[in-house]
């Protein structure tokens, strides 16, 4: 038996190849960033030639680190950040432009358009999601309405869509023509172009944003052979797994049960709780979207609160205003006073997502005093990624009727004590992280794993999750709710700027 699977997890400012063992332990790591493109105010893209030569490096880095060949290798898998859409040439395998980002927002005036003609929820219950700016869709017909001759190639069948998952694995089983061109349940989920039940792309959107259904990849589950690396770096690796990162961080916290829920802290936050076979709409502002589908076995859903600023606000803290040097520092910082001043920070830089869902509005800083000084604004920076997070888990109780007893969380804030104390204190919940903080690639692994029979079945996977550290809430009720409100009010402020 081959020693390790490996995940790829392509996420919004890095690329990152992790081999795992039996356990679920790390074995070896490559990891590489790559440039955050912003051609104008609200507009964020990616050169996906970059993020393919990234793959190629970081995969060769991890196997070098863990001395492994490509027979050490059982499968590989891929998981991806969500919604970015690519288009490439069949022939060539070039891109006809860069990546449009998920927390692109240059569809903003598309968004006002279709919610004129029908509201923002028209496509809710047959895709789970609202019109924003945030999904593949309308970024899809942006690119197709505005990029010379895409249209004709696409109605020829010689332009391809694909998530950064599919631009990958197309590569990967290609040389640089005739690559294998599919994506899961997951990724397709995300695209508002597949109906929730049918699990195929739906006539009626395609025809709503105008999109040639000859352009879109093979709808698969998140865990099968899709086909083998042809490529050097891992020749005849089966290609066995593929889940959105926030799937597979749900995945790597072997949350397989109903009610089970994780919390992701990177660029963004993305809260999923697990509805088992149940398709859920919600009447709070989450998203209804699929969890997972393991080969022929049913497909699994999920509620999710996507919260697009979290982390990122951490880096622009450091890269707009200089206020820190390395991201780390923002905890010390925030450290140098008791509370937040007064001041609250919302970071409405995409506009804000669940559960208010509103393309208008723009970041803020409120509550401003001559008292208030960067220390407290550091606070108020970490204290948004946990009022967000509140935001979203109320309206998951209220979605789905269960309470949570404790959060599982994981993501790169989640090494910082302060923030994730703050959470279990304002959330009133006590929070959990695992031993293997890297759920997102470990879900990857697991997708890809359970395809080649390297793991059995998802019992044996829950054997391998363990408690890392525990936050318990210690905060007076009176506290808490004066904290929130001002959050809340904040969060007001930050509306109709786009008008
Ligand atoms: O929906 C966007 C999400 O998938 C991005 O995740 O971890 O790359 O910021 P991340």
């Amino acid at each position: 038996m081959s020693k390790y699977i490996a995940a790829i997890d392509q996420g919004t400012t890095s690329t990152r190849c992790i081999l795992f063992d039996h356990s679920g332990n790390i074995i070896s790591v490559g990891q590489k960033e790559h440039e955050q493109i912003y051609p104008q105010p609200g507009w964020v893209e990616h050169n996906p030639v970059e993020i393919w030569k990234n793959t190629l490096e970081v995969i060769a880095i991890a196997r070098i680190n863990a001395s492994a060949t490509a027979a050490d290798i059982a499968a590989i898998g891929i998981t991806n950040q969500r919604e970015t859409t690519v288009v490439w040439n069949k022939r060539t395998g070039k891109p006809y432009y860069n990546a449009l980002v998920w927390q692109d927002t240059r569809t903003t005036e598309l968004v006002a358009k279709y919610e004129r003609e029908g509201g923002l929820n028209q496509f809710r219950d047959i895709t789970g999601l609202p019109v924003s700016t945030y999904f593949s869709g309308l970024k899809l017909k942006w690119l197709l309405d505005n990029v010379e001759g895409l249209r004709e190639d696409a109605e020829k069948g010689e332009a391809l869509f694909g998530n950064i998952d599919t631009f990958l694995i197309w590569h990967l089983t290609g040389s640089t023509q005739s690559g294998i061109h599919v994506t899961d349940v997951s990724n397709a989920s995300r695209t508002q172009l597949m109906n929730l039940r049918t699990l195929q792309w739906d006539a009626s959107m395609l025809e709503a944003y105008q999109i040639p259904e000859k352009m879109l990849p093979a709808i698969k589950s998140s865990s099968e052979v899709y086909g083998h690396v042809t490529n050097e770096i891992l020749p005849g690796v089966p290609v066995a797994g593929d889940l959105g990162d926030q799937h597979a961080a749900l995945v790597g916290q072997t949350c397989f049960e109903p009610g089970m829920a994780k919390n992701t802290y990177g660029t963004g936050c993305f809260l999923v709780m697990n509805t088992g076979n149940e398709l859920k709409t919600s009447e709070n502002g989450l998203l209804t979207t699929i969890s997972y589908q393991f080969g022929n076995q049913p497909v699994q859903y999920a509620l999710e609160g996507s919260v697009a600023v979290t982390g990122a606000l951490v880096q622009w803290v450091r890269d707009n205003l200089g206020l820190i040097k390395n991201s780390s520092e923002i905890e010390s910082l925030a450290k140098t006073v008791e509370d937040n001043g007064g001041a609250y920070f919302v970071p409405a830089f995409s506009g804000l997502y669940a559960p208010y869902w509103r393309n208008d509005a723009r970041g803020v800083i409120a509550g401003l005093t001559r008292y208030v000084n960067k220390g407290h604004i550091a606070r108020a920076v970490l204290e948004a990624t946990a009022y967000q997070t509140v935001d979203v888990v109320r309206a998951m109780e209220q979605d789905s009727g269960i309470e949570l007893a404790s959060l599982r969380v994981d993501g790169g804030m989640v090494s910082n004590q302060l923030l994730m104390q703050f959470q279990s204190d304002i959330l009133n919940t006590q929070v959990v992280s695992p031993a293997v903080a890297e759920t997102t690639a470990l879900g990857a692994a697991y997708a890809a794993g359970l395809a080649v029979g390297y793991w059995k079945n998802t019992e044996e996977l829950k054997r391998n999750w363990a408690i890392a550290h525990t936050w318990n809430p210690d905060m007076e009720e009176e506290t808490r709710s004066r904290f929130y409100k001002g959050w809340q009010k904040a969060v007001t402020k930050s509306y109709d700027w786009m008008e």
